[in-house]
């Protein structure tokens, strides 16, 4: 995974500094080819020989140098960088990264890269504690870096506290499964929907589903992870909503399909994995309903009159904005799993149909497993085991990115004539 992949190592003033010479050593072994920044700071707890021994290679530490050569190398070694990694991050830094300072080599080629950003933080525990280094945290979070959390054991202050540095496999196993990721989905535009949808009864009561959301929001995070502008719609989910991801709210089924037809418009895939409802109920009440009210039958039931709701996917079959977006369904069965789905396949004019028996042990609802069998065009159809939502993502983008590549090739040979 290392072999032959190119990293930029930034290292920050702190007292961890010494600990980034083993993770350059550790990566130079894997095979990985490691240029490292040193920050000024950094300088004066570990001299630059030390990494250019270790890495076989220049070591960039001052932007100004009169040679101008490191000025010149930034741009470049942001650009050819295929991950950005910064262990240990000072709060310093965090800092600077967040607001996006670009006053020495190590923030000008972060602001220059477009590569993956891990961030190894490491730092006494009020410093990693307080609301500052806390909310850079979340911005560089949100704008898709990985942060790999500090240890919690003695600091170099004396204290106990969180705020170590990891231990070296755990930087460069990070290193790895970022590098391993496929980056196959870069300048795709994508939606995602989550969640069920929720129709009033009553201001206090309505009608949903037992969706939680979980296997919409790890297909936004796959394809966020994998390079692309990721639009989630996001029903009433109970999974976390992730970073890094344009989130839009939609509560009943005819917000979710305002949604959907917004976000669509330039758009290169559409997965609609939400739960939406089919029916709601006809004429909400205004004011809550109330036992012994009018709103009851003479034998006091209560009886709800339940009308279609659109059927976002089949009108998004005949829908212009809809031409050319790669689409996939779910389809949540308890009876005739293979029936119905490839029925759905072929009226809604999807490219692809999950479908999963939610009636399963591990299946469907609220589980962080799934079992799905996806149906394709022509009658292929495959059964995925029972995998963790997180993969069973990570498998339906790998059907779905080369049918991008098949409807636009245009932005490969747009990306390879801009080398
Ligand atoms: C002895 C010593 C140890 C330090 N250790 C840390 C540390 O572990 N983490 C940290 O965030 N800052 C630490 N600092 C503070 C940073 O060195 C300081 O914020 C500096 O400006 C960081 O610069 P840089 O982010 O450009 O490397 C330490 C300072 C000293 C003097």
């Amino acid at each position: 995974m290392l072999t032959g992949r190119r990293i930029v190592a930034g290292v920050c003033g702190g007292i961890a500094a010494y600990k980034a010479a083993d993770v350059v050593s550790k990566l130079q072994q894997a095979g990985a080819i490691v240029d490292v920044i040193l920050t000024e700071h950094a300088g004066a707890f570990v001299r630059p020989l030390t990494f250019s021994t270790l890495s076989h290679r220049p070591v960039y530490t001052d932007l100004w140098e009169p040679t101008g050569e490191a000025a010149a190398r930034h741009i470049e070694l942001g650009r050819s960088a295929e991950l950005l990694l910064i262990a240990p991050a000072t709060a310093n830094t965090l800092a600077r990264l967040a607001h996006g300072l670009a006053d020495d080599m190590l923030s000008a080629v972060a602001l220059a890269s477009t590569a993956p950003l891990l961030l190894v933080p490491a730092m006494e525990h009020h410093m990693y504690n307080h609301p500052a280094t806390q909310a850079n945290l979340q911005i560089l979070r949100e704008r898709g870096a990985v942060i790999l959390p500090p240890e919690v054991g003695h600091l170099a202050s004396g204290e106990v506290g969180v705020g170590r540095f990891p231990e070296t496999a755990a930087v460069l196993a990070e290193a790895g499964r970022i590098l391993g990721r496929a980056r196959d989905l870069a300048g795709r535009r994508v939606v995602v929907t989550a969640g069920g949808t929720q129709e009033s009864i009553d201001p206090v009561r309505y009608v949903g589903n037992r969706s939680s959301g979980l296997m919409g929001v790890a297909l936004a995070e796959e394809a966020r992870d994998r390079g692309a502008d990721v639009t989630l719609i996001a029903g009433a989910v109970t999974a976390p909503l992730p970073n890094g991801v344009r989130v839009r709210r939609a509560t009943t089924a005819r917000e979710m399909r305002t949604a959907v037809f917004a976000a669509i418009a330039g758009a290169d895939a559409l997965i609609m994995a939400a739960a939406v409802a089919d029916y709601r109920v006809e004429r909400p009440a205004r004011q809550k309903i109330k036992k012994g009210s009018d709103a009851e039958n003479a034998d006091g039931s209560l009886t709800l009159h339940l009308v279609r709701n659109p059927d976002i996917l089949a009108e998004l079959a005949s829908a212009p904005e809809a031409d050319g977006v790669v689409r996939v369904g779910f389809a949540a069965e308890t009876t005739d799993l293979a029936g119905h789905a490839a029925a759905k396949l072929t009226s809604k004019r999807l490219d692809l149909l999950v479908a999963n028996d939610v009636s399963r042990p591990g299946s469907g609802f609220g589980t962080p497993t799934n079992e799905v069998t996806i149906f394709h065009i022509g009658g292929r159809i495959e059964q995925l085991g029972l995998l963790p939502k997180a993969e069973v993502a990570a498998r339906i983008w790998d059907r779905v990115a080369p049918l991008l590549r098949e409807r636009q090739p245009a932005l490969e040979v747009a990306a390879s004539a801009s080398e």
